[in-house]
């Protein structure tokens, strides 16, 4: 049987399942259940300086973003870090690290960008025998008003300059959150490592306002009639998180550099998928959020039992495997000739593929009179548009077409020789194979 055991930069849990900064991760009651439930570790909600707690808002804190059967697909929250006391945190993480010392627990922080805060705050938590620390240079709301969070975030000097101090003051592993308000996400990953970043964690929450109430005419959630930008996170930021983490293992100045995913992850399948773009494992909240602390069982088993069904003992057989897959535009290979078909027995005569691919694709679905759905080759670019728009799972395949058959769209025989764009005789600046 698969062993999901995970050493992450040196850090050892039972699986590679960890709760994300946040609510559920705010106080010794939440943690100890989670590890109950089975997760593999957790990063504690966001620490700050000694002193007056943060203040949250009294009103709403959230919006959301639902599917057509009302599930929840995207949170927008506009929460702060952590509003309990400094040491009453520390005390809690103490207890539960020490009653638990086969999870990691890891402390998330966010001080003022000065030396003399970080090196105040670290002592402290090195104190507690947490397994390291996870700067929080994501927060993209409230705190990155006050120069924190997200506003060191987006200036790689800053995120080296703090990770230098935290490696100089904390002797454990440091992992630098990064902000997805960004252009070029390795910009900061890069600043990480040359801070000495033992990892890098992405995405926090994204810039987001998920509805305005057209009556008090005010951003949602309103807190007396006015709203504000929140942060985005759930399954629908996943294809976001998965671009940047990919971004992060495929370039030369970060490659290698262990990562950890976060974004929509809700099943087995969405950390296989992370783990496959080169995360050394993953970090959960909107689910938990949303299903509670058990959904941990599910991915538990899911992801055992696939990696039995694929021959992987560990989980490190399969982490990284899709980063020499993903490449560029540019080198996907045009000799790749594919052409829709639709399975008669499966079709329900709904006609989505027909209105999508007559008014937006390539007019290649002929509608006969009894409403049977046929693709015409000869037109059909393979784009895949009545696929995504089918509401029958595999009605529509993609199917490729063999070596040495004659495209009807192009009178082009199948070529089994690999050519992408760079030597296209239609690119002006084309050169050899690549
Ligand atoms: C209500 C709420 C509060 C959060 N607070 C923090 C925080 O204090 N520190 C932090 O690093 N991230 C915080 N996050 C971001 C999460 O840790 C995580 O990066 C983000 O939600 C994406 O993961 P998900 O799609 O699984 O939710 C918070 C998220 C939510 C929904
Ligand atoms: S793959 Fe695209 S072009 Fe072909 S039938 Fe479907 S929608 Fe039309
Ligand atoms: S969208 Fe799918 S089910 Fe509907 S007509 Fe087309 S093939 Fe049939």
């Amino acid at each position: 049987m698969a062993d999901l055991t995970t050493t992450f930069i040196g850090i050892t849990s039972p699986n590679p399942f960890w709760l994300a900064s946040a609510p559920p991760t705010d106080k010794e009651y939440n943690v100890r259940r989670a590890f109950e439930a089975g997760w593999g570790g957790v990063v504690w909600k966001t620490l700050g300086s000694e002193g007056p707690p943060v203040v949250n808002v009294n009103g709403p804190r959230y919006g959301a973003i639902y599917g057509a059967d009302r599930r929840l697909l995207g949170l927008n929250n506009i929460e702060l870090i952590t509003d309990r006391d400094l040491f009453t945190n520390l005390e809690e993480i103490k207890r539960v690290k020490a009653d638990y010392p086969d999870r990691a627990i890891i402390v998330s922080l966010m001080v003022p960008c000065e030396e003399e805060a970080w090196k105040a705050i670290l002592p402290l938590v090195e104190d507690t025998g947490a397994d390291g620390i996870e700067l929080n240079f994501g927060c993209p709301h409230g705190m990155s008003e006050r120069g924190m969070g997200a506003a060191v975030g987006q200036v790689p000097e800053y995120i080296e300059m703090v990770t230098r101090w935290c490696k100089q003051y904390y002797s454990k592993p440091v992992i630098v959150k990064l902000t997805p308000n960004i252009t070029d996400v390795r910009k900061p990953a890069a600043a990480a490592r040359r801070g000495g970043a033992d990892a890098v964690s992405l995405i926090n929450t994204i810039n987001s306002i998920t509805s305005v109430n057209l009556d008090s005419m005010s951003p949602e959630p309103s807190i007396d009639g006015k709203g504000t930008h929140g942060g985005y996170c759930g399954p629908a930021v996943k294809p976001i998180a998965m671009s940047m983490v990919s971004e992060i293992a495929r370039a030369q100045e970060t490659a290698g550099m262990p990562i950890s995913g976060i974004g929509g992850v809700t099943t087995w399948r969405d950390a296989a998928e992370f783990m496959a773009l080169g995360c050394g494992n993953v970090q959960v909240c909107t689910a938990a959020m949303t299903y509670g602390f058990k959904i941990v069982q599910e991915m538990i088993s899911g992801l055992s039992q696939w990696m039995d069904e694929k021959g992987f003992e560990n989980t490190t057989d399969f982490v990284g495997m899709a980063v020499p897959n993903t490449t560029d535009w540019q080198y996907l290979n045009l000799n790749y000739i594919a052409k829709a078909k639709i399975d008669q027995d499966l079709c329900i005569s709904c006609g989505r593929c027909f209105a999508a691919c007559e008014d937006t694709s390539h007019q290649a679905i002929a509608m006969s009179e009894d409403r049977t759905f046929s693709v015409i080759d000869a037109e059909c670019v393979a784009c895949n548009l009545c696929v995504n728009v089918c509401p029958v799972e595999n009605c529509i395949t993609m199917e490729p077409m063999a070596v040495g058959e004659v495209d009807p769209r192009t009178d082009r025989v199948v070529d089994s020789e690999y050519a992408n764009w760079t030597m296209h005789p239609n690119n002006p600046s084309a050169t050899a194979a690549e």
